[in-house]
C-alpha cells in the first residue's frame, strides 16, 4: 500500500463525454430497465404530496441520463396517473466533471435518440441538475419523494491508497483492502445519512449497485475471462516494458468498492446504526446478473469475427475505465502523448480478445435495493 495517496473521487472519475457513454454502454441500460419495475412500486407506495409541493424525484450518479431516459419516463408516465394535477420535479446528479451538456440535450432529443422525451409528452414536469457528488446531503429535508440511483455508489468518495499490484479492489489484499473497505463502509452510511435526510416520510429509494454476489462474481467476472486482471496485465505489461513509469503504474487504481448484499443492507437491519436510526428500512434486495449485451450478439451472430467483437466491445470497458488509466500518466507528458498510451492500452485489450474471443464478456452483477423512509 502507498501512502499517503488520498485522492477526491470528484477530481478524477468521469465517463467519457459527448454521448460516447450511453452509445457504449447498452448493459448498463439494460439493467436499469429490467429494474423498472421497483420504480413503479415506489411509484405506488409514496404518500400523495401535500400543500401543493410537487412530487419529486432524483437519479444520483446519471451521467448523461441516457440510460435512464427510458425508466425515468414510465415513472413519469406513471406518476401522472397517480397524481394527475401535481407538478414532476426530476433532478439528476452527477459529479462537477459529468457532460452537463449532453444531458440536457438528451432531455431535449437534440441528440440522435429521440425516445422518451418526457418533458414533451407531459405537461408540468421539470428538469434539473446538480453537479455535487452524493455523498453529501444535495435536497433540503424531506423534499424528496423518490431517490433512484443505477451502478454510480461503487464509486468511493476519494481513493484511500494506491493498491501496489492491482488496478482494482477485488485484487487487492491485506492494508490496501481494508482501508477500502473503512471508506466504503462510511461512505455508505453518509451516502444513506443524506437521502434519509432528503427523503419526505414515506418516500423511497431504489438502488441498484455493481457489488459482489453470492457465488463471488462481479463485473467482468462471471466465470470466463475476469476483466480487471485483464486491465491489470496489459498496464502492468506497458510498465514491465517502460511504456508506463513505476508510479504511473501503481496510480492506476480504481476509485471503487463492490460491496455484498450483507454490506449494503447491515446498516439498514443493524437497530443501532445511525441508518435505522434516522428512519431508513430495507424493503427488498436481492443480487442479479445481466449478461453482457455485447457477448451475446458475438453468439447470436455466426458472421460476426472476432475482431469485429473485440472493437464493439472494448469500447463498452474504456467509456468508463480511461479516465483511471489517463488520469494515471504523469502530467508532464504532452497530451498527445497520453492519448497515445491510453489508445495502445485498450488496443493491447482489443488485440487480445480478437486473438481469443472466448469468456471475454462484462456482465453485469448487482445488488438491487428497495429502501423506505419510515413515514
Ligand atoms: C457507471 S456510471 C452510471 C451512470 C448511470 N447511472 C447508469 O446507470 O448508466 C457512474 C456515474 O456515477 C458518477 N459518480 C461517481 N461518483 C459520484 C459521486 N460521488 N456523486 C455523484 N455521481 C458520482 C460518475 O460520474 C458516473 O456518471
Amino acid at each position: 500500500m502507498t501512502q499517503p495517496t488520498v485522492t477526491r473521487t470528484g477530481a478524477t472519475v468521469s465517463m467519457k463525454s459527448g454521448g460516447y457513454y450511453s452509445q457504449r454502454t447498452r448493459g448498463a441500460k439494460d439493467v436499469i430497465d429490467n429494474a423498472s419495475g421497483m420504480l413503479l412500486d415506489a411509484v405506488a407506495a409514496i404518500p400523495a404530496p401535500q400543500d401543493g409541493q410537487p412530487v419529486r424525484i432524483a437519479d444520483f450518479g446519471t451521467a448523461d441520463g441516457g440510460t435512464s431516459k427510458a425508466a425515468i419516463y414510465k415513472t413519469v408516465a406513471a406518476l401522472r396517473v397517480r397524481f394527475p394535477d401535481d407538478q414532476i420535479v426530476v433532478t439528476y446528479t452527477d459529479l462537477p466533471s459529468n457532460d452537463y451538456s449532453r444531458l440536457f440535450k438528451n432531455m431535449l432529443g437534440l441528440t440522435e435518440d429521440q425516445g422518451n422525451l418526457y418533458l414533451n409528452d407531459f405537461d408540468g414536469v421539470f428538469v434539473q441538475a446538480c453537479g455535487i457528488g452524493f455523498h453529501r446531503q444535495l435536497l433540503p429535508d424531506s423534499s424528496l419523494d423518490i431517490g433512484f440511483s443505477a451502478t454510480a455508489m461503487h464509486y468511493v468518495s476519494e481513493k484511500p491508497c494506491d493498491i501496489e499490484d492491482h488496478v482494482h479492489m477485488v485484487g487487492a489484499s491485506g492494508a490496501a483492502l481494508k482501508a477500502f473497505s473503512q471508506r466504503a463502509a462510511d461512505d455508505w452510511q453518509n451516502i444513506l445519512l443524506a437521502r434519509a435526510r432528503e427523503l419526505r416520510p414515506g418516500g423511497r429509494l431504489v438502488i441498484m449497485n455493481f457489488g459482489k454476489d453470492e457465488e463471488g462474481r462481479y463485473l467482468g467476472h462471471t466465470g470466463g475471462v475476469n476483466m480487471f486482471d485483464t486491465f491489470h496485465l496489459h498496464w502492468k505489461a506497458m510498465a514491465d516494458e517502460g511504456r508506463i513509469t513505476g508510479q504511473e503504474y501503481t496510480r492506476a487504481t480504481f476509485p471503487q468498492f463492490y460491496r455484498t448484499k450483507e454490506e449494503f443492507c447491515a446498516p439498514l437491519l443493524d437497530e443501532t446504526s445511525p441508518v435505522y436510526e434516522a428512519g431508513l428500512r430495507l424493503v427488498s434486495a436481492h443480487t442479479g446478473v445481466v449478461r453482457c449485451p455485447y457477448q451475446v450478439a458475438f453468439e447470436n451472430d455466426p458472421s460476426m469475427t472476432a475482431r469485429e467483437f473485440a472493437v464493439s466491445y472494448v469500447p463498452t470497458l474504456r467509456s468508463w475505465s480511461e479516465t483511471v488509466f489517463a488520469n494515471a500518466l504523469d502530467q508532464g507528458r504532452d497530451a498527445a502523448e497520453r492519448a497515445e498510451l491510453v489508445d495502445e492500452f485498450y488496443q493491447r485489450y482489443e488485440d487480445m480478445v480478437a486473438d481469443a474471443p472466448d469468456g471475454h464478456a462484462m456482465d453485469y452483477v448487482h445488488c438491487y435495493l428497495a429502501i423506505e423512509k419510515v413515514p
